[in-house]
């Protein structure tokens, strides 16, 4: 055997094939969704997303407390109004008495060190569930929906959220809300996390049961990007990050691996988020179900993959899982 044949002698140690990553996936990389609903004593399983709850606020507390013990760095938050009236202009998103607002006071006041993100979005408020304000025709009337969408994002950065993240794909709405964020006194306060390179996918069903957020009727192509244009989420990047993105985000994540890379090279700046979406992790946890793969190895391998691709930031339903696994 030649010489230049031998790969095995440099990987045939755990640590050695530890240094084989240029980064390692560790807890402060984990940012974990979590969804919280109206009914303040909620404690709800969902089922097309095993082992996540819908949290009432009163529950949040004894939900979150063992997860920051165990290293938890970063929550990003999800309102679920189930009984309140949704309408046009999605008022509830905001309401001082709302989930998320309330959700954002508590655990703040709870727990100082934990990094505070919400999810920015008007689908889970309108009564149409679409991600903005419409038109008469049902199109989407884009200036009236980048200001609502501003406005929802001061508010929560008034009541504390360290980092708002706008998931709703409207053009324009990441310079439109840093404006607001400025003017409203949080530019130096509050991170903008934009979801810049967020895909059509067939993957957010669990999520949109979660969270009583599918569009009563039509879909969301018109805003959300074509799987296959590759293209258009360079411009979406590009653009967000000349609008004032402080993190990138790519969504979902692994069928979107070479979007990830393209991401790190576009915006090689930026932190770089990437989002492994409730149908990720359903078809992670059908699969392990299924006898296909040990569910921890491929939980792992999935990660590994992003991090490998260049993200440096990962939101995924797994975190409280990886508090365990990454202390074995
Ligand atoms: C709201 C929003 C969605 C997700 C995050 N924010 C759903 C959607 O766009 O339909 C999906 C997250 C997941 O599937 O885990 N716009
Ligand atoms: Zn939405």
């Amino acid at each position: 055997m030649d010489i230049s044949s031998i790969l095995q002698g440099g990987y045939q140690h755990p640590l050695s094939r530890s240094w084989q990553a240029k980064r390692q996936l560790t807890k402060s990389m984990l940012m974990y969704p979590i969804f919280i609903t109206d009914d303040a004593d909620a404690e709800v399983e969902i089922p097309s997303l095993p082992g996540q709850k819908r949290w009432g606020v009163n529950k949040l507390e004894g939900f979150i407390a063992p997860l920051v013990k165990k290293g938890l760095k970063s929550v990003i938050l999800f309102g679920v109004p189930l009984k309140c009236e949704k309408d046009m202009a999605g008022t509830p998103a905001d309401d001082p008495d709302g989930p998320v607002v309330q959700g954002i006071k508590l655990l703040r006041a709870r727990f100082p060190s934990l990094y505070i993100a919400t999810d920015v979005c008007l689908c889970e408020y309108t009564a149409h569930g679409h991600c903005g304000v419409l038109h008469a025709d049902g199109t989407i009337d884009t200036e009236p929906s980048v200001a609502r969408i501003a406005q929802v994002a001061a508010s929560y950065a008034r009541a504390g959220a360290h980092c708002v993240a706008p998931s709703d794909m409207m053009d324009g709405r990441i310079k439109a809300i840093k404006r607001a964020l400025i003017d409203a006194g949080f530019g130096n306060k509050c991170t903008l996390m934009s979801y810049s390179a967020k895909f059509a996918s067939a993957l957010y069903g669990p999520f949109r049961d979660a969270a009583g957020s599918a569009p009563s009727f039509g879909d969301r192509k018109c805003y959300q990007l074509p799987p296959a244009a590759k293209g258009l989420a360079r411009r979406a990047i590009l653009r967000d990050t000349s609008e004032g993105a402080d993190i990138i985000m790519v969504k979902p994540a692994l069928p979107y691996l070479d979007i990830i890379q393209d991401a790190a090279e576009l915006a090689p700046d930026h932190p770089l988020a990437c989002y492994q979406v409730s149908g990720e992790y359903a078809m992670i946890y059908a699969g392990a179900r299924a006898g296909v793969y040990d569910l921890r190895t491929m939980a792992f391998e999935t990660c590994e993959s992003m991090l490998r691709a260049g993200c440096t930031l990962i939101l995924t339903y797994f975190t409280p899982q990886f508090l365990d696994w990454l202390d074995e």
